[in-house]
């Protein structure tokens, strides 16, 4: 399957409906993903990025349909990730003289992958590379989200391939931002950006300022994931400089692990007493066991503070909450507030390593939390409540 996007540009990337897991087990992925690989057909021919490995041989096949391979002049690796390089060395046995624009770490790192010493060739942001009457310009985009990130642009066409940015997991046959349902669509948005590029926040502002002061027309975004932005592009450019600017919605989220469900007791009277003090707010509950931890660290995203909550263990805390906060810690959240509460039987050091880790994390931890002996009692609960109360007048 090929798809032509505008006048001589082509998809010819895979579409994977299957996939429920990337980066490993590291990112769930509900509504599958796509491969976005692109074939530009001016007097020149560029194909910019590849597919998945396990799709090599069906990716280098359907390419075919679309054109003879010794007719492609350039390829352009804007990134050396797995899933956008994996089908490079089933496509270089094809076409092994055809050079590769590429950043300099971005040959490093295909180097490194593949142990193949093609034909690099290394640019730089402003570098350019014509196609006959248009052209191609590059820009670096280090750690957006690998040290050799880079956007290419198509004068004439006015289309920026920017890779993973501004993408998002999401199959669809239909392609087109304005042709796939909005909430699904920026709800996925939201949750890539949440757990892939959060860390990069302040190079996203700065990397987007910089692009935006080389004045270049913009008709289309085509992303290496996901559908392609056509109408009104710049809509995800806004959402990208809002997300990367500490970002928070009136929200807090209440994510806890319970044995015998006295912590859980303990996260409703919570939520009920922060509901009883403000009725504006939205309040989340994610038993955190049964929870996929991507949904719960995008819910953490939108959050203007969190409770995090387990019953002690071997004078520690639940795995499941040790894994969020681990995440947590690599992701940089800023801005955010925190809490930290738990039931316990005898030493009950869980509530107090929770804000230390919350603390470490860089969340803002406003109290010592709340700690409930046994099953809470209607004194236990009243406590939980009103801790809610207070805990939502500091936030
Ligand atoms: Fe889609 Fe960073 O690879």
């Amino acid at each position: 399957m090929s798809m032509q996007v505008k006048n001589n540009i082509y998809w010819v990337g895979k579409i994977d409906w299957e996939l429920r897991k990337f980066h490993g087990d590291e990112y769930s992925t509900h509504k599958g993903s796509s491969y976005n690989s692109y074939l530009i057909k001016e007097q020149k021919v560029a194909l910019i990025d590849t597919v998945w490995g396990p799709f090599a041989r069906e990716y280098v096949k359907n390419l075919q349909q679309e054109i003879d391979l010794s007719q492609i002049d350039y390829v352009i690796a804007c990134h050396s990730e797995n899933d956008h390089s994996g089908a490079l060395p089933e496509l270089m046995r094809h076409i092994p003289e055809v050079p590769i624009y590429c950043t300099k770490n971005g040959a490093k790192i295909l180097k490194g992958l593949y142990h193949q010493d093609w034909n690099f060739q290394v640019v730089k942001t402003g570098d350019k590379l014509s196609l006959g009457d248009k052209e191609l310009i590059f820009v670096e985009a280090p750690m957006l989200h690998w040290p050799d990130s880079m956007f290419t642009y198509l004068t004439g066409e006015e289309v920026l391939f920017s890779n993973d940015a501004f993408g998002q997991h999401l199959a669809s046959e239909f392609m087109f931002n304005d042709r796939v349902d909005q909430a699904e669509l920026m709800q996925e948005c939201l949750k890539y950006y949440a757990n892939i590029l959060t860390p990069f926040s302040p190079m996203v502002i700065r990397k987007i300022k910089e692009v935006l002061g080389f004045n270049l027309p913009l008709d289309m975004i085509c992303t290496s994931h996901g559908i392609i932005w056509r109408d009104n592009p710049a809509q995800i450019v806004e959402k990208y400089l809002a997300w990367a600017d500490n970002y928070q919605e009136n929200q807090i989220t209440i994510l806890y692990d319970t044995m015998w469900n006295s912590t859980r007791l303990m996260a409703e009277e919570i939520a009920a007493g922060i509901r009883a003090a403000d009725d504006q707010v939205t309040v989340k509950l994610y038993n955190l066991a049964k929870t996929d931890k991507n949904d719960a660290i995008t819910e953490v995203f939108r959050s203007k503070a969190i409770l995090v909550g387990s019953s002690t263990i071997n004078n520690g805390i639940l795995v499941a909450i040790a894994a969020l906060l681990e995440e947590m810690k690599g992701l940089k959240f800023k801005n955010k507030k925190a809490g930290a509460f738990g039931s316990y039987g005898w030493s009950g050091e869980a509530v107090k390593q929770l804000s230390t880790r919350l603390a470490d994390a860089g969340f803002e931890v406003v109290d010592e939390g709340v700690r409930v002996l046994w099953a809470p009692d209607a004194d236990g609960a009243r406590a939980c409540r009103e801790y809610g109360k207070t805990f939502a007048a500091s936030v």
